[in-house]
């Protein structure tokens, strides 16, 4: 049997790409799942804080997110659906991972290394400057490895920007096990589950990918956005001057990211997708793919629409869901708190 687990920050309501990515997964894994499998998907306040945030603001996006991820479809009878700041379990499992965990591992993360590259000493361009980030983001991996193992989850869907965190984790695991030897092996090593899409990039700047943090609110499409906003940010993405519609992410990333989407809506691969329009303009992919992106989303913007004031439902489904996640990591804390004698 499987125990699925993933986790979303709740810094802003999720775009496209969360969505594509790995949002989509969870639905489908929950669709697909045996009677016997379990499936916990948690927002992750916690690693929200990593970066600064308003208050208010942070406690109506985390509202917010439960309200996405009941609105596509997260049933919260079927998957624990939860807030990863109501279960301190994964706090405590993250203190004992960051003892066994080298800082050396942790600051050879991508992750880590963009931050840095952001955080240039005043005084000395050219040397980037630790002191001015803090410890969290440094441990953020860690915290991730702790959720995905307090429930001893054996399948992880993500986007590919988390893989790298995810083989952390499955290497923190595999140090457990080996630091605390017993008969029987203590934790699974997750896998990661991916989409047909892993990586939707930017519509401003298709270097890099979707974020909710980019400055451009034009460079992502949000899961609650109406068919004007999709409309108009898709026909303001940047691709570029070429004659013709070809496949070819690594000379026309933004062409080719439109293709990706568009293949994600109709289930096709983007170079089958891309014969279409080798006569055809980038206003004729632009039109389509505004037509495919309005469908995919139609349901989940109309059924956040409906439950994203009835504050009464959402704070019970969380108040029910933390009960069960923490109901369900206490088994795995005591065994825990035993291997490494704390008891
Ligand atoms: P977050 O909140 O940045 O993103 C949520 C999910 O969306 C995926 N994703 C994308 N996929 C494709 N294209 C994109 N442009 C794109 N942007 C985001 C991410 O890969 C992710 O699957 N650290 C995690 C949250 C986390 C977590 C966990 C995930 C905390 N603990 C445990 C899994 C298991 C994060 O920041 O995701």
């Amino acid at each position: 049997s499987r125990v699925v687990f993933s986790g979303i920050q709740p810094t802003g309501v999720p775009h496209l790409g969360n969505y594509l990515g790995a949002l989509i997964n969870w639905v489908r894994l929950q669709q697909d799942s045996r009677p016997e499998d379990e499936l916990i998907f948690s927002i992750v306040g916690w690693h929200a804080l990593t970066l600064p945030q308003d208050p208010r603001e942070l406690s109506r996006s985390r509202r917010d997110a439960l309200a996405v991820l009941l609105a596509i479809g997260i049933d919260p009878k079927r998957s624990i659906l939860f807030h990863q700041d109501e279960n301190p379990h994964h706090a405590e499992l993250a203190w004992l991972f960051n003892c066994i965990t080298p800082v050396g591992k942790l600051r050879r993360m991508t992750t880590w290394k963009s931050r840095l590259a952001v955080s240039r000493n005043a005084n000395d361009e050219s040397e980037v400057d630790e002191s001015l980030l803090n410890a969290g983001l440094l441990t953020y991996p860690v915290l991730q490895a702790a959720d995905i193992l307090a429930y001893k989850a054996t399948h992880v869907p993500v986007g590919d920007d988390q893989k790298q965190h995810l083989e952390l984790a499955r290497d923190i695991a595999d140090t457990f096990n080996r630091t605390f030897k017993a008969k029987s092996r203590m934790f699974p090593l997750p896998e990661f589950v991916a989409t047909p899409t892993r990586r939707v990039l930017s519509l401003k700047d298709p270097r890099s990918k979707m974020s909710k943090s980019a400055p451009d609110v034009q460079s992502r499409i949000l899961l609650t956005d109406t068919a004007a906003q999709i409309k108009s940010k898709i026909r303001g993405a940047v691709t570029d001057s070429i004659v013709g519609i070809t496949y070819d992410p690594v000379s026309r990333p933004g062409a080719s990211n439109l293709l990706t989407i568009l293949a994600a809506c109709t289930n096709e691969e983007p170079e089958e997708v891309a014969k279409r329009y080798v006569n055809k303009g980038h206003g004729d992919l632009k039109a389509d793919v505004v037509d495919a992106v309005e469908e995919l989303l139609r349901g989940p913007r109309t059924e956040f629409e409906r439950i994203k004031d009835e504050t009464a439902y959402i704070t019970e489904v969380a108040r029910a869901g933390a009960a069960k996640a923490r109901e369900r990591s206490r088994l795995t804390m005591q065994e825990v708190r035993r291997r490494v004698g704390l008891f």
